[in-house]
């Protein structure tokens, strides 16, 4: 036995993923949807792990719920490379007098469909294939929908996809042409979440169990590793755009992991950001720092109806996750951060006239929190700071040209 799933409510131990599919993603005890995977490994081998070249999030193996190699289904995502962007940290020095090293985690360089959300597509198309698992669905506000179109198309397997209205075209038009499904909400994520669980019930099909998803949490972990691997050291701050969640989780899960057994694995600081046209954590959290954090500070936090943001793949008003991901924040000394979605085009036009590339909005969301960090002194003298840009621009071609409108330097 490999590994184990485990309920993170009452403790109960199902086999694996055929015990955990079959059980529809439930704990059969107590009905949570949120089980950890625990493994037999030998932790000690890590090390070696880290001094090897690593061509994928595959890599660590022997910490993923696969059993079978045969069985993996990957186009090079994960062990991607962590870059020093110098005019970031020479910003940090000269307008705040902090000397820090900022680094910038190139998702737009995965093999996939260029997202941080090509690992779990890849874990998911292997695992089902592993299981024979042949029909698939997800409500999904964009990247996740594209890579598990891309990874299950690959592995045979059919996928429906439901999105919400404001979706964008690139995103739509790319998963049809893996050859899947896309069913259109006249309404918002929610809506879109409902319309696909009623779908999944109905029809008995597996359905995507969002952002504690032990499947993409899994696969997201591994971003520890690879700092580890990397950096030879966690940063010290931590900076995402968040919508879902499933980043911050997995950070978590990744440092529980390993850090009895590394107790230099701790968790970074982690300032997760979101645009001011749908901030719905931020507002919780501000709300939170007021009160004092009283008992449930957690549970409390606004939903936001269609939210006019038109950063579409951060668009998520109803924070199902902040619960899970506020005592996360809270517990490594983060923050949550809101930036001004105006000021993405000028930004993302800056990050083109320094490096060269055009990143996503999502991409320049989360970099905007590092100036935002910045201003609210939330980043000391010294520190590490991984900046995690989500995605590059291929499914974002109005916000391309805009960026290209402005001018540069
Ligand atoms: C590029 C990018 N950045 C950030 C996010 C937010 O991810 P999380 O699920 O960790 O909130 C997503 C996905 O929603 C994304 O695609
Ligand atoms: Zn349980």
């Amino acid at each position: 036995m490999k590994y184990q799933l485990q309920c993170v409510q009452c403790g109960h131990y199902s086999s694996g993923f055929a015990a955990w599919f079959e059980q529809d993603q439930t704990c059969p005890k107590c009905g949570s949807k949120h089980s950890e995977v625990e493994y037999q490994a030998d932790y000690s081998q890590l090390k070696t792990l880290y001094k090897q070249e690593a061509d994928s999030f595959w890599h660590y193996f022997d910490y993923l719920p696969l059993e079978k190699r045969e069985n993996i289904v990957s186009c090079r995502e994960g062990a991607i490379p962590i870059e020093s962007w110098d005019f970031l940290s020479d910003y940090a020095r000269e307008n705040h007098g902090i000397e820090c090293r900022a680094l910038v985690y190139r998702n737009d360089l995965n093999g996939g469909t260029q997202t941080f959300k090509d690992v779990a597509g890849s874990m998911a198309a292997s695992l089902f294939k592993e299981h024979g698992i042949d029909q698939y669905c997800i409500a999904s506000t964009g990247n996740t929908a594209t890579a598990y179109a891309k990874y299950l198309s690959l592995a045979g397997i059919a996928f429906k996809v439901f999105v919400p209205a404001i979706t964008n075209e690139d995103s739509i038009k790319e998963i049809l042409s893996y050859g899947q499904e896309v069913v259109r909400s006249k309404g918002d994520y929610a809506q879109a979440k409902k319309e696909a669980a009623d779908y999944a019930r109905q029809n008995k099909v597996l359905i995507s169990a969002g952002n504690f998803d032990p499947i993409r949490v899994e696969a997201k972990k591994t971003m520890v590793f690879e700092f580890m691997r990397q950096l030879g050291k966690m940063p010290e701050v931590y900076i995402q755009a968040v919508a879902g969640g499933t980043g911050p989780i997995a950070i978590d899960k990744g440092v529980r992991e390993i850090e009895q057994y590394y107790p230099e694995v701790t968790l970074p600081r982690m300032l997760l950001v979101q645009q001011d046209l749908c901030d719905p954590m931020v507002q919780a959290w501000e709300q939170a720092v007021k009160g004092g954090f009283p008992e449930d500070y957690h549970k409390n936090y606004p939903v936001i109806d269609n939210p006019l943001t038109r950063v579409s793949i951060l668009s998520t008003g109803n924070p199902g996750m902040y619960p899970v991901i506020a005592p996360i924040v809270r517990k490594s000394g983060g923050s949550f951060l809101r930036i001004s979605e105006d000021g993405l085009p000028a930004l993302a036009r800056q990050v083109y006239d320094q490096r060269g590339i055009c990143l996503g909005p999502a991409s320049i969301v989360c970099l905007a929190g590092f100036f935002r960090a910045l201003e609210e002194k939330r980043i000391n003298q010294g520190d590490t700071v991984l900046i995690n840009c989500g995605e590059g621009v291929q499914r974002a071609a109005a916000f391309h040209k805009e960026v290209m409108a402005v001018p540069g330097k």
